[in-house]
């Protein structure tokens, strides 16, 4: 499967999770975790997606091992750090701080690599 196939898979189910989290928050009035809604769904829907039509503009990279990578490792982090902050946010931040502390330390290496397979991706040909 091409990575941009994931990407765009887990991005609407992610977005759909998002929303219903929202639908929740909305109906109850309970607005406690909109912190954790926010993060899931701008890494977690925005950003995923946003990083998959990259990577399907770039068939070389959409089948990369790396790609692939970047792109667990983002999943991954992601739903760790919701978590973490949905902890923190609803009274149980012993919990949640070390998850936000390692799900958000990731994504930042993960940020790295995008930033590396981006910038080595749209380098100008070698004339
Ligand atoms: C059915 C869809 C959605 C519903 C019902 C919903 C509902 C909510 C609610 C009730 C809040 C709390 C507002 C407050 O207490 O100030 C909130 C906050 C937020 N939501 Fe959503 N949401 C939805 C979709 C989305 C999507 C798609 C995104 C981003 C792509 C998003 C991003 C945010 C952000 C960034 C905040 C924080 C806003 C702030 O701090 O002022 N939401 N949402």
């Amino acid at each position: 499967m091409q990575v941009s196939t994931l990407c765009f898979r887990i991005a609407v189910l992610t977005g759909l999770a998002g929303m219903v989290w929202g639908m929740a928050m909305a109906g109850s009035g309970d607005h406690a975790t909109l912190p954790a809604h926010a993060h899931l769904n701008l890494l977690g829907w925005l950003a995923l997606f946003a990083a998959g039509v990259f990577y399907r503009l770039h068939p070389a990279l959409d089948r990369s091992r790396l790609a692939l990578l970047q792109t667990i490792l983002w999943v991954l982090a992601t739903l760790v750090m919701t978590v973490g902050v949905a902890l923190i946010y609803s009274g149980r931040p012993d919990a949640g701080e070390p998850l936000a502390g390692i799900g958000g330390a990731v994504l930042v290496a993960d940020m790295l690599l995008f930033v590396a397979l981006v910038w080595r991706s749209t380098a100008a040909p070698a004339a």
